[in-house]
C-alpha cells in the first residue's frame, strides 16, 4: 500500500514538473492553476494529514450548505467560510537557475499568506486584489519545491455581500531572464486622437537584475489586429545593475481604427529587449485608441459621439459557480447584458478578474472600475476598514497599475458609500478623497469619481475631495436639480434603482407601487408567502425607484453622463426585502440563474432597436387564482401600437403616451391563446402567441452553445424547460429534474433563479422554478461527445448532445 502511495507520488511529482524551459524562451507564461491540494482547517496543516486534489480557480463556500447562522449571515449568502490552505510541489530544471521566477495570483478572498519551501513571501489583507510573489530567492532545481497558502475567510462578516473563499481566480507562474519588464510595466496612453493619426506613447519600466550594467535597446512595435506593424520605436539605453528604468517611446499611427462600442478595435504594443542582438525579453500589452469627455451640459461622449451610459452594476458572482473565475462564464453574462442594450458596467464595488476587463475591450463595453466598499470606517466587524491605514494606498496603486491599460475603463470609482461621506463636520472624508484621487492621478488621467447616497454639496467627499464626476447613488428625485446644486459639475448616476422582482411570479393589481421595506432601517414584516416579490415593475425599496422612473429623467436630460442599475444580475446575499430563509438577491434584471426577468425587455425596448415585443404574465394562472382581474403588460419598440386578443376577440390597441414604457390591459382571466401584434404605420412589425399551459408533460433542453472547447474550462449553459403537451411552457412547474453526463464533461452548477432556495449548487439535480432551471456543464481536455440527459418523475425525459473540440 505504502509503495503504490510513493509510486503515486513520484507519478505526480512527474506531472507536476513544468514544461522544460526553453532557453531561447524569453519570457514564459504558465497558468499554474492544475494540481493544487486543497484543505479546510483552522490549523497549520502537518504531514500526513488528508489533502483533496482541487483545480483553481476554486470557491469552497459556494459548496457549503446554506445555513443562516454561518458566520457570513443571510447578506453574505448565508454560506460558510473558515480558513483553507492550498498547497502544490512543482519540480524546475536546472535550466531555471539563472531565471526569475514569479507567481501571480489574480485574486484569493482574503487575508491570503504564501510560503515557498517553508519561507513565507508575503501577506495581502484585500480580497480582491492581483499579486505576485517572486520565487526566485527560494527556489529548488531539479527538486521539489512547494507552494503553501492559506487562505482566511474565518472572521466574518467581513463583506455586505456574498464573497466567495480561496483562490478563485487565475494563476500563473511567470518566468523571464534577469533583465525584464516587470509586473504593470507598460503604460501606453493616446494623449491626441484624430480621425486622421493617433499619437501613441508608450512609458516602459525594465529591471536589471542581473550580475552587472546593461546596455540595451527597446524596441516597440505597435500592431493591428491583423499583425500589421503601424508603429515602431527603439531606444538604446543603458541600465545599471539593480536599477528600474523608465523609457518614454512617442509613435504615431496614421488613420487609426477606433476602439467604440459597435468596434472595439484594439491594437498591441509589443515590447522587446535585446543586449548584442541577443532577446531579453518580450512583453505584450493590449490597448485601443478612443477619446472621450464629460461635460456638465452634454454628458458623455466617445469619440465625439454623445453617448449615455446604459449600465449596469455587477458583483464578482457567478450564481451557481460561486466566486470561482470562469471566463465563459463571465462572457454570458456580459452577452445577457448586452442583448438588454447595456453598454457600460460597474465593477461594484471592487476590483474584478482580470479577463472581465479584457471581455469589456473585446466585446465594447464601457467600465466604472471601482476599488473600494470603504475606506478607514467599516461597514461590517470584520472588513477591510481594520487594514485601511497600512494598505490602501498599496492596494490603490496596484489596482490602477493593473488596469490602466485598458480602453474600456472610462472612469475610476475610489469608494462606494462611503461612511465618510455623513460626517460633514469633520474633514476626514475630504482629505482620503484628496489622497486617494492624488495617488490615481499619479499614475493615470481618467475622471475620478466616488458613488454618493449622500447627495448633498456638503458631503465631504464631494465638496472637498476635489474629483472629477460627482456620483449620485439613487435619489433620483434630485437628479434635475443637478445644474443647481452643482454649478458646472458632471453628473453621473453610479448606481440607481434598487428595484426588486422574483422572476415569473406577478401580484395585481401591477399599477400601484409597493416599497418594500417602508424604511430602509426598519424590519420588513409584511411581503409575500414563500418570500416573492411581483415581477411588474412595482416594488422598490425606499432608497430606489421603479425601473421606469429612473430611466425617464435620465433619457430626458442631457448632462446626465448615465446611470448604472443597481443590478443587472442577481447576486448571491443581500436578499432585500428578506432575510433568511431567502439568499440570494431580488434586484437583478435577470436572475442568479441567468433567466431575464421581465424588466429586462423595458431596457431593451428602450436601449436597443433590434425590434421588439415582450408580454407578460404567461396566460397561465394557477388554479387558486385563476378568477383574477390580470394585468397584461407590452414592453415594445419600432411600433406605434400594439393590439391584444384574447381568444381571437380584441382587447384593443394601446400606444405610449408621453413618455410611458409599457402599455397594459385589464383582463379578466379565461384560459386560452393570449396574442399580441404590434405595428408601425398600419403594418405587422411583431406577433406574439401564449396560450394557456395544461399540466406539465415533458422537458426541454436548450444549450447556449452545442460545441465547446476541449480545454477543462468551457461552458456550455444548458436551460431546461417545463413544457406541457403542446409544448407550452408550464410557468408554474416545479418539478425536479435530475440530470446524468456522460461524455468528456461535468456538471459543475445547477440553479433555478429562485432566491429562496436552499439546494446545492454542486449536484445533479434541481427542482424546476417558475418552469426553468438551468444545468451548466464543463468540457474535460478531451474532445468527443458530451450526453446530457435529463429525466423527472411523471415527464418524459429528454438527452441533448454538446461535442466538445480541440
Ligand atoms: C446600495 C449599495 C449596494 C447595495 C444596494 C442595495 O446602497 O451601494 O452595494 O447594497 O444599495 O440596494
Amino acid at each position: 500500500m505504502k509503495r503504490i502511495e510513493k509510486l503515486l507520488g513520484l507519478f505526480l511529482l512527474a506531472t507536476l514538473t513544468m514544461s522544460c524551459q526553453k532557453k531561447s524562451e524569453p519570457r514564459k507564461v504558465e497558468n499554474f492553476n492544475g494540481g493544487w491540494r486543497f484543505r479546510l482547517s483552522d490549523s497549520e496543516p502537518t504531514p500526513d494529514q488528508k489533502w483533496r486534489t482541487v483545480d483553481l480557480p476554486h470557491d469552497w463556500s459556494i459548496a457549503g450548505d446554506f445555513d443562516p447562522s454561518n458566520p457570513s449571515g443571510v447578506g453574505g449568502g448565508a454560506l460558510p467560510g473558515g480558513v483553507g490552505w492550498y498547497k502544490k510541489s512543482f519540480v524546475l530544471g536546472e535550466e531555471y537557475r539563472d531565471r526569475k521566477v514569479f507567481v501571480q495570483f489574480d485574486g484569493i478572498y482574503q487575508m491570503s499568506r504564501v510560503w515557498l519551501n517553508g519561507e513565507l513571501l508575503g501577506f495581502r489583507p484585500n480580497g480582491y486584489i492581483s499579486f505576485e510573489y517572486d520565487l526566485t530567492p527560494f527556489l529548488r532545481f531539479d527538486a521539489e519545491n512547494e507552494i503553501l497558502v492559506k487562505v482566511d475567510n474565518g472572521q466574518q462578516p467581513n463583506s455586505r455581500w456574498y464573497s466567495g473563499s480561496g483562490i478563485y481566480r487565475n494563476v500563473r507562474l511567470v518566468t523571464t531572464g534577469p533583465v525584464y519588464v516587470p509586473q504593470y510595466g507598460t503604460y501606453v496612453v493616446t494623449p491626441e486622437v484624430s480621425v486622421n493619426q493617433a499619437e501613441v506613447v508608450v512609458t516602459t519600466t525594465i529591471t536589471n537584475q542581473s550580475e552587472g550594467d546593461q546596455n540595451i535597446q527597446l524596441i516597440t512595435s505597435l500592431v493591428d489586429v491583423n499583425g500589421n506593424e503601424v508603429g515602431l520605436s527603439k531606444s538604446t539605453l543603458s541600465v545599471p545593475q539593480g536599477v528600474l528604468a523608465e523609457e518614454r517611446q512617442q509613435m504615431v499611427i496614421e488613420t487609426p481604427r477606433l476602439w467604440s462600442l459597435e468596434s472595439p478595435e484594439l491594437y498591441k504594443a509589443i515590447t522587446t529587449i535585446t543586449s548584442d542582438g541577443k532577446v531579453l525579453d518580450v512583453y505584450e500589452t493590449l490597448f485601443g485608441i478612443r477619446f472621450f469627455d464629460f461635460d456638465p451640459q452634454e454628458g458623455f461622449s466617445l469619440n465625439g459621439v454623445s453617448t449615455k451610459i446604459k449600465g449596469v452594476c455587477l458583483h464578482h458572482d457567478l450564481g451557481a459557480l460561486g466566486a470561482a473565475f470562469n471566463k465563459r462564464a463571465m462572457e454570458r453574462q456580459l452577452r445577457i447584458m448586452q442583448e438588454m442594450g447595456v453598454n457600460a458596467i460597474r465593477t461594484s464595488h471592487n476590483p474584478p478578474a482580470p479577463e472581465v476587463l479584457q471581455l469589456c475591450d473585446e466585446m465594447g463595453l464601457l467600465v466604472m472600475d471601482e476599488m473600494f466598499d470603504m475606506w478607514a470606517i467599516g461597514k461590517t466587524e470584520h472588513d477591510y476598514s481594520q487594514y485601511w491605514t497600512d494598505w490602501h494606498e498599496r492596494d490603490l496603486r496596484d489596482f490602477i497599475r493593473r488596469d490602466r491599460n485598458h480602453p474600456s475603463i472610462i472612469v475610476w470609482s475610489i469608494g462606494n458609500e462611503i461612511m465618510e461621506q455623513y460626517n460633514h463636520t469633520d474633514s476626514t472624508g475630504g482629505l482620503i478623497a484628496r489622497e486617494l484621487a492624488a495617488m490615481v492621478r499619479s499614475l493615470d488621467s481618467r475622471p475620478i469619481t466616488t458613488a454618493n447616497n449622500d447627495t448633498s454639496p456638503d458631503n465631504p467627499l464631494i465638496r472637498y475631495g476635489g474629483l472629477d464626476l460627482v456620483g449620485f447613488n439613487y435619489h433620483h428625485e434630485q437628479y434635475e436639480d443637478f445644474p443647481e446644486n452643482f454649478p458646472n459639475q458632471v453628473f453621473i448616476a453610479t448606481e440607481t434603482n434598487s428595484s426588486l422582482a422574483t422572476r415569473g411570479h406577478y401580484d395585481m393589481p401591477s399599477d400601484s407601487v409597493r416599497i418594500w421595506p417602508l424604511a430602509w432601517d426598519k424590519k420588513f414584516e409584511s411581503g409575500n408567502p414563500e418570500n416573492t416579490v411581483s415581477a411588474y415593475d412595482h416594488v422598490r425599496t425606499p432608497w430606489g425607484s421603479t425601473q421606469e422612473d429612473t430611466w425617464r429623467i435620465i433619457k430626458k436630460n442631457d448632462f446626465m453622463s448615465g446611470m448604472f442599475i443597481w443590478t443587472g444580475f442577481d447576486y448571491l446575499g443581500e436578499p432585500t426585502p428578506y432575510e433568511w430563509p431567502s439568499r440570494s438577491s431580488y434586484f437583478g434584471l435577470v436572475d442568479l440563474a441567468g433567466f431575464p426577468k421581465d424588466s429586462y425587455y423595458m431596457y431593451q425596448s428602450e436601449w436597443t432597436d433590434q425590434p421588439m415585443l415582450h408580454v407578460f404574465p404567461p396566460w397561465t394562472m394557477p388554479s387558486d387564482r385563476n378568477d383574477e382581474l390580470v394585468d397584461v403588460w407590452a414592453y415594445y419598440n419600432e411600433a406605434d401600437e400594439v393590439e391584444l386578443f384574447l381568444n381571437g376577440k380584441s382587447l384593443g390597441a394601446k400606444s405610449k403616451e408621453n413618455d410611458e414604457f409599457h402599455v397594459m390591459w385589464r383582463v379578466p382571466y379565461q384560459p386560452g391563446e393570449l396574442k399580441a401584434i404590434s405595428r408601425k404605420d398600419g403594418n405587422e412589425v411583431l406577433t406574439v402567441i401564449d396560450q394557456t399551459a395544461g399540466e406539465p408533460a415533458r422537458i426541454e433542453l436548450l444549450a447556449d452553445q452545442r460545441t465547446i472547447k476541449a480545454n477543462g474550462t468551457d461552458l456550455s449553459f444548458v436551460t431546461v424547460k417545463v413544457l406541457d403537451e403542446k409544448g407550452t411552457l408550464v410557468p408554474y412547474a416545479d418539478n425536479l429534474i435530475s440530470f446524468e453526463l456522460e461524455g468528456p464533461g461535468k456538471i459543475v452548477g445547477v440553479d433555478n433563479g429562485n432566491p429562496v432556495s436552499h439546494e446545492p449548487f454542486q449536484a445533479s439535480y434541481r427542482k424546476a422554478f417558475h418552469g426553468l432551471c438551468l444545468v451548466v456543464v464543463q468540457s474535460n481536455e478531451s474532445p468527443g461527445d458530451i450526453v446530457l440527459q435529463a429525466s423527472a418523475d411523471g415527464l418524459e425525459g429528454v438527452s441533448i448532445n454538446i461535442t466538445t473540440v480541440r
